[in-house]
């Protein structure tokens, strides 16, 4: 898990956290967008949100403060420390409106400040295992041009490794398919255009990343998924 202090020195002159959590929160109407709206106007007005950023003020807009704050949250509800807000999060069932969540993650924000702030300190670890049909798509074509079918995968910044997992995913299009049909990892039609099926075998796989996860202890899990945007079904 990345602690590492987040850098001042590339702060974007003049904007404000504020600014940043605008910014990215745009006119969205889901759960993130009424939040980091939210948390903008609260960091502005001194709020709760104010007090847990405190010491990343001129944290960089690439920093993504927003991103590692609403993961904290996230962390908090999958836990079971904030039992207020499962009604809103669409992955643990939830079907209240996204317009109604803002003052009660604020709630949550003040009563849990320590905790948000020290979220605040690890940096996002997005895994996306979509990601794997561009790999599947690259591999077939160097199959096909090369005639080589014994593949060793190496991935820098592997984060927690599922892309180097794609041999054990399903991908279905209308003419080919891939990978174990009964996989809990399920593609249709994830790559758009030609490819040039081709059957392969991997041979070695290894990742590096400064941060690996470990996804079977239940510390990585919880970390993994408190990255996944509660409303993408699909991806949860
Ligand atoms: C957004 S995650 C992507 C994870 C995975 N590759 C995927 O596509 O699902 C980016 C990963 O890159 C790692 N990373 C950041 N800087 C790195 C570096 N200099 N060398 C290797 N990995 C790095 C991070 O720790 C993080 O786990």
């Amino acid at each position: 898990m990345d602690t590492r202090p987040v850098a001042a020195a590339s702060w974007d002159a003049g904007e404000s956290l504020a600014d940043h959590f605008r910014a990215l929160a745009n006119d969205a109407e889901h759960l993130y967008g009424y939040a980091m709206r939210g948390m903008a106007e609260d960091w502005a007005a001194g709020g709760p949100t104010r007090v847990a950023c405190r010491g990343y003020e001129t944290a960089p807009r690439s920093a993504m403060i927003q991103f590692r704050l609403l993961a904290g949250l996230f962390r908090l509800v999958l836990t079971g420390e904030a039992p207020e807000l499962i009604r809103f999060y669409p992955c643990l069932g939830g079907t209240e409106p996204a317009s109604r969540a803002w003052p009660v993650m604020r709630e949550v924000i003040a009563a849990h400040t320590d905790e948000i702030h020290a979220a605040l300190a690890v940096a996002p670890q997005t895994n996306e295992v979509g990601r794997s049909a561009a790999l599947l798509a690259g591999i077939f074509d160097l199959v096909a041009a090369s005639g080589v079918r014994h593949i060793r995968l190496l991935e820098l910044g592997a984060s927690a490794g599922l892309n180097l997992l794609l041999d054990q995913y399903a991908f279905r299009a209308d003419s080919w398919h891939f990978g174990p049909s009964d996989s809990k990892v399920q593609f249709a039609d994830a790559i758009v255009g030609e490819v040039q099926p081709g059957s392969f075998e991997i041979m070695a796989r290894a990742g590096c990343d400064p941060n690996p996860v470990d996804a079977t202890t239940a510390d990585g899990r919880l970390l993994l998924t408190s990255f996944v945007w509660p409303f993408e079904l699909d991806r949860h």
